[in-house]
Formats: C-alpha cells, sequence, structure tokens
C-alpha cells in the first residue's frame, strides 16, 4: 500500500510516498478517500484510530509518531531523554523522560513541561493536539528545570494560560524567571479547578522533591499526577508500566527512590496516608519521569511504603577503597566472615562501582562496613566523597562499621568514624586497623570482625 502526496499542514505531516506499517491505520486508509486522509491532522488520526503509534516509512526512511492517551482527552506531551547520563550527579545509565499532560476540555490545560532544550518535542506533541493558544491553564507541580525549563518559551505561545502553583512555586517560579512570572496563580491542598467534564484538585507534597512541589489529582478519571514521585530514570519507546521490561522497570524504580528520596522517607510515608485518609481513589499515577503507572500503581504505592520504612534483609554490603590492596585483602576477609554466618555480602569497591549503585544497594542492607587506607591523615578521597553523598541522603535503621589500613600515623578510621557519628549514624565499635599489610592473623581480626557484625544483625 502506498500513498502519493500525503499533505498535512500544520497539523498536517508532508508525505510524498509512504508504506504504513500500522495495520489499523492501513484500515482506516483502506476506507478513507485520499482527500479526506490528506486533511486529516494527524491527532484525529490517531483518536480515530486508537492508535498510540503511526510509523511512515518515507523513502526507506522511518518516522514513528507517538500519541500516548491516558483517557479519552488526555494525552502524555512530553520529552524521552535516551542519552542523559548524569543527571546532577545520580548516574542515569538508562536516559530519562520528562512527562508533560495535555488535557483538553471546554477548558485546556497542560500539567508540567519539559527541560529547556526539549521544548520543541513537547511543542510538536502540544500542536498535533491542539494550538498552544487554546491552553487555559499551565499547572506547575515543580519548578526544578527539568520540569519548568521550558515555561519561558511556552508562555510565548500559549499567550491565554494562567500558571498555577503552590505558593512557594510561585516564588521559585519568579527567582528563576523573573518578576514578569508574578501573575502566577496560587493554589493550596484542596482547592479545584473545573475544566468543564474534568476536574482538578491540588495537593502540596513540599520536599517531595522541593518545598514547592504538590501533586494534581484529576477527579473524574481518577489520575495522579504526581511529579517527581513515583517516577524512574528510564528512557524507553513504550509510556505505560506493562509495556517495558519488568525486571529494568523495578531497578530503576529502587535505584531512583534510594538516590532522591531516601532523605524524605518519613514525609513519603505521611503523605501516603494523607492521600488515603483524604479517600482518594486511583486508576492511573502519571509521574514526571519514566513510566505512566496503569498496571501496577498500588505496587509502586506498596515499594514506597516499604522503602520509607526502611525494610532491611539480611544484608551487608562491604564498600571500600584501597592504596595498595591492604584495605582489599581486609574487605576480602570481613566479606569470608560474614558469610560465615550466612548472610548475603556484596563487595562494592569505590572507582570501581558507581555510588548511584552502591546507594542502591544500601537502601535494604542491614549494616553498611566501610573501609579505607590512611592517605594525608585521613580517609580516602573517593571514601570522603561516598561518606558525603551517603550522610547527606540518611538512610535510618542501620549499623556501621569501619576499617582500614595505615603506613603510619593513621586517621582514615577515625576520620570516617567521626563523619557518621556527627550524622547520627549508629556504629560498631570497636573498628579495625591494619599496619602496612595485614598478614595471616589480622586476616583473621577481619574475619572475626565480619562474623560479629553479621551475628549482630541477626539478632
Ligand atoms: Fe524531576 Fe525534582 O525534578
Amino acid at each position: 500500500m502506498s500513498i502519493d502526496s500525503f499533505a498535512l499542514k500544520r497539523n498536517t505531516i508532508h508525505i510524498n510516498t509512504c508504506e504504513l506499517k500500522t495495520a489499523s491505520l492501513q484500515d482506516r486508509v483502506n476506507r478513507a478517500d485520499k482527500l479526506t486522509l490528506e486533511a486529516c491532522p494527524v491527532g484525529l488520526l490517531f483518536e480515530k484510530n486508537k492508535l498510540s503509534k503511526i510509523q511512515f516509512n518515507i523513502n526507506k526512511r522511518v518516522i514513528t509518531m507517538t500519541n500516548v492517551v491516558l483517557k479519552e482527552g488526555i494525552n502524555w506531551v512530553g520529552a524521552v531523554d535516551w542519552n542523559i547520563r548524569d543527571f546532577h550527579g545520580y548516574t542515569t545509565s538508562r536516559g530519562t523522560s520528562y512527562n508533560a499532560y495535555l488535557i483538553r476540555d471546554e477548558k485546556t490545560a497542560l500539567i508540567d513541561t519539559v527541560k529547556a532544550n526539549f521544548f520543541e518535542e513537547l511543542q510538536r506533541n502540544v500542536e498535533e493536539l491542539t494550538d498552544f493558544g487554546k491552553i487555559d491553564y499551565i499547572v506547575v507541580n515543580h519548578v526544578e528545570m527539568d520540569h519548568s525549563g521550558s515555561l519561558p518559551e511556552i508562555v510565548k505561545l500559549a499567550k491565554n494560560a494562567k500558571i498555577i502553583a503552590s505558593q512557594r512555586g510561585k516564588d521559585a517560579i519568579i527567582e528563576h524567571f523573573g518578576p514578569e512570572f508574578s501573575r502566577v496563580e496560587v493554589v493550596k491542598t484542596g482547592d479545584e479547578l473545573k475544566l468543564g467534564k474534568h476536574t482538578l484538585r491540588f495537593l502540596e507534597t513540599p520536599m517531595l522533591h522541593w518545598p514547592d512541589s504538590m501533586f494534581t489529582y484529576m477527579v473524574e478519571d481518577k489520575i495522579l499526577f504526581s511529579n517527581d514521585a513515583f517516577g524512574e530514570h528510564f528512557a524507553s519507546s513504550e509510556r505505560f508500566d506493562d509495556e517495558v521490561d519488568q525486571q529494568t522497570l523495578w531497578e530503576e524504580c529502587k535505584t531512583y527512590y534510594a538516590n532522591i528520596l531516601t532523605l524524605y522517607a518519613p514525609l513519603v510515608t505521611r503523605k501516603i496516608q494523607e492521600v488515603v485518609q483524604m479517600g482518594i481513589q486511583i486508576e492511573i499515577i502519571a509521574p514526571d519521569h519514566g513510566v505512566i503507572w496503569r498496571r501496577d500503581h498500588s505496587k509502586i504505592v506498596q515499594a514506597y511504603l516499604q522503602w520509607s520504612a526502611f525494610t532491611s534483609a539480611q544484608k551487608i554490603i562491604i564498600v571500600f577503597d584501597t592504596m595498595w590492596g591492604s584495605t582489599d585483602k581486609m574487605a576480602r576477609a570481613i566479606a569470608e566472615g560474614v558469610a560465615s554466618e550466612a548472610v548475603d555480602v556484596k563487595l562494592l569497591k569505590l572507582r570501581a562501582s558507581d555510588e548511584t549503585d552502591i546507594v542502591t544497594e544500601i537502601l535494604d542492607a542491614k549494616s553498611v562496613i566501610v573501609g579505607s587506607p590512611t592517605l594525608n591523615s585521613g580517609m580516602f578521597p573517593s571514601v570522603g566523597s561516598f561518606l558525603t553523598y551517603i550522610t547527606g541522603l540518611k538512610p535510618k535503621g542501620k549499623l556501621w562499621a569501619f576499617f582500614g589500613s595505615f603506613g603510619w600515623g593513621g586517621g582514615g578510621v577515625r576520620n570516617m568514624v567521626e563523619i557518621v557519628k556527627k550524622a547520627g549514624f549508629e556504629v560498631y565499635e570497636p573498628s579495625i586497623e591494619i599496619k602496612y599489610v595485614p598478614d595471616a592473623e589480622d586476616l583473621k581480626k577481619c574475619f572475626d570482625f565480619g562474623k560479629q557484625i553479621a551475628h549482630r544483625i541477626k539478632a
């Protein structure tokens, strides 16, 4: 099947010759006369055929167009960032997405936007569905630039739109974009906005992930637009939870929670309880990163409750670095001692493992044993970096223990212990330190050290 001169202006795609690969679109083409097809906006093609993807093969070049419908009149219009590998220090080895949503009713609302350099993708996605001039509201659930970076460009096009945000959202918008944004309308928990058949209800969620953060709940369709919460950094060509590889999805959910939300664990529990107490029914959770939860929304909520309770397994993580191999030998002997108690143990060397992954492993571990050689009377720099990161995240309910090697004055172990005690972590003492190179007796001490810690966490 081929079509000649398939023209689509503005909301129309210009195609000279193509083969249509999507069966249901092919049916539509079979039914449609050429003139109708030529004049048909892509958005209409999608909706009439209930398609989420149309693939055009144009002169051997494949163009894929997606149209993600959450419910009638509610579309994903965001962007996928396949190649980001560092998200403010978090290693995003599988990329991410910036999800934004368009709701078309008597009034039209755009929920969140995208990072500035993805503005054109959002623009294209929106214009396939409506004119920017028809947008009445832009809801800013969170001002961090991955969700609001393109706001200045959007308001240039959406000239009639009112911006909606929490009070602290308004403050942050003005601080980022200037006083010309002082027309932002402020909403608070419980406030509602009628769009026609659809109603938006707002719920402030301070510190999930910034003070300004809020959820927007679509009452009639039971969709929770949860912004950062319940997301994951995972770029994919599919948009829904039931369409992607499950193991990868849950790995990324855990990594995201561990690296972004660990510090806010008590708030996560409280906010979920608040949602339950408000009697909010949920059919879909639509976060601003990763997949949209239309099948396993309860499962991700349960996972958040479990992670925020720091539910841990009989598992010990040994994190260490080494200069000339002494601390490495100690780490291995400690690991053997832990394993002798039938406790799961993982040995992660800094500079060989990514801190993002180490933090993920720590999330459900009962104990963390950290080792460092002494350098310049203190701990090794990579260990310093790790401890700065982990004490900032404040994981709770874990037993911390320390070991290391030194040549003359020492100081590495003392340095580590001081830092974590200051952070309020529970420390197993005494720590263990070896001069220069551990001999057989030293390694036996290390083995026993690991065994005792394993025994302690089993008690
Ligand atoms: Fe995805 Fe806190 O921004």
